[in-house]
């Protein structure tokens, strides 16, 4: 059990496209796993990248049941998802608030695809693919998108919607 500090940002690395990862189950992978699920879970988060952890690969982590931070979020099942792949099923897009633990504190309003089909491997190696909506799809869209260097203030189409959490929802 290992809880790693998550970077913020204004950290270059945050910005980098992440490597893909070329072999499975192996003991370094295992290891970054468990750190991103530890970490993850300590800061109540629906979702982790690794480079958020100073690791530059495609691996991202995300799973929601009742979670304090997204008390109305439906359930999205924990998943391990690796050098993932996301097709849009739907020009449409919708808008939701998001948060990210690199930039604790905030929220924003952020359009995402409603419906997408989304490809991987877990940490065995076993293919993942999923065709999801809603909140499941916007998970997967902000955790993908730290694999390639994009925070979800630079997805806000709308900068009034963009506020410290306490301020935006009080109380
Ligand atoms: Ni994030």
């Amino acid at each position: 059990m290992a809880i790693k500090s998550v970077l913020r940002m204004g950290e270059a690395s945050l910005l980098q496209v992440a490597e893909r990862v070329e072999n499975f189950n192996t003991p370094e992978l295992n290891i970054l796993i468990q750190d991103m699920h530890d970490t993850m879970k300590n800061e109540e988060g629906a979702g982790l990248a690794a480079p958020q952890i100073g690791v530059g690969l495609q691996v991202v982590i995300f799973g929601v049941e009742q979670n304090a931070r997204y008390p109305d979020a439906e359930d999205v099942p924990y998943t391990v998802l690796i050098n993932p792949t996301i097709k849009p099923l739907t020009k449409e897009t919708e808008e939701d608030w998001e948060g990210c633990l690199s930039v604790p504190g905030m929220r924003g309003m952020v359009p995402r695809f409603s419906r997408i089909h989304y490809q991987g491997y877990d940490q065995y190696g076993n293919v993942i693919r999923r065709d999801v909506v809603g909140f499941h799809a916007r998970v997967v869209q902000h955790e993908c998108d730290h694999l390639q260097g994009i925070l979800y203030p630079m997805r806000i189409t709308n900068f009034r919607t963009f506020g410290f959490t306490d301020v935006l929802f009080p109380g």
